[in-house]
């Protein structure tokens, strides 16, 4: 008797090449020559959830045009979803004590309190809730704004997990333990103690699905802070430059741009001034 998952299912040059492929047009990422082994292990879960044989068998699956919604599935195996709370914890500090007072200084002159973030691969959410986080530590009286911070992604599967707003503790274990009792409510499950970020934050938090490649990004009110963070570091330079111009095109004409500190801007001439590590600010445009 044998186990399924007892199978090993090679995967040849030339289906790695189709499936690369597939994964570049759906989504933008850029899987190269490297990454044979990788594909294979995330996709291996999804071979024998329908019981293929090959790698080109699945292949085929994904290219009818009636098995659309399995291409969300494909996509949420491939895609990297790490992240942690305040990762890459100076844009947190850059965000309260430069961006932040620059911003409020400009909606008093503009007699406006509507602050708008957009954080466009959120991952598990922990990208949005920081920053939440460091706008109710900034602001004090987040009640006297109207803040929404918007976190999209390619996967349902994270975007789920977002909304949720459930962490367990290996998740928090870094968190000051102020900001800890301040923003989240302690919970058990069993034995597992798991961290619910509050109410009061959650319901500033807004998630949706958006692709990174679809041609425009439909905002009603522009953002005044767009997080674009280690995602850029899957793309191509064209793809990365088509991003950059489109992020530039829907923010605010003095918005900012926080990028992951292993991508930059580099030689790409995008209408922004550098002003930190990975931290820019729109310049021209409208
Ligand atoms: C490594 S996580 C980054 C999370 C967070 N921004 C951070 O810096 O911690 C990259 C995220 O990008 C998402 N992603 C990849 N391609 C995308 C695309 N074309 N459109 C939107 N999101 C995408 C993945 O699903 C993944 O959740």
């Amino acid at each position: 008797m044998f186990f399924p998952e007892e199978y090993d299912i090679l995967i040849s040059d030339a289906e790695y090449k189709d499936i690369a492929d597939l994964v570049y047009k759906w989504s933008g990422i850029n899987l190269g020559v490297n990454k044979k082994a990788l594909v294979k292990t995330r996709l291996l879960k999804r071979i024998r959830y329908y019981n293929f044989k090959s790698f080109e068998e699945y292949y085929a699956y994904l290219r009818d045009e009636s098995h659309k919604e399995e291409l969300v599935e494909f996509i949420n195996a491939i895609s990297t979803n790490v992240t942690s709370f305040f990762r890459e914890e100076k844009h947190f500090k850059i965000l309260a004590e430069s961006v932040l007072p620059d911003i409020v200084q400009r909606k008093d002159k503009e007699e406006s309190n509507k602050i708008r973030i957009w954080s466009c691969a959120c991952a598990t959410g922990e990208e949005v809730y920081s920053i939440l986080i460091t706008l109710a530590e900034y602001l004090k009286d987040l009640s006297a704004w109207d803040i929404k911070v918007l976190g999209t992604d390619i996967s349902l599967k994270v975007l789920a997990y977002a909304k949720e707003g459930v962490y367990d503790i290996d998740k928090v274990k870094n968190m000051p333990p102020l900001l800890l009792s301040k923003y989240f409510d302690e919970g058990w499950q069993g034995n597992n103690r798991f961290y619910r970020v509050k109410d009061s934050l959650r319901e500033k938090a807004v998630f949706a699905r958006l692709n990174l490649m679809d041609k425009v990004f439909p905002f009603s009110s522009r953002p005044d802070v767009i997080f674009c963070r280690n995602v850029m570091i899957y793309f191509d330079n064209k793809t990365k430059r088509d991003l950059v111009k489109k992020i530039y095109d829907c923010l605010d004409k003095k918005g900012y741009l926080f990028t992951g500190h292993a991508e930059n801007l580099l030689g790409m001439d995008a209408g922004f001034k550098n002003i930190a590590p990975a931290v820019y600010k729109k310049i021209g445009g409208n």
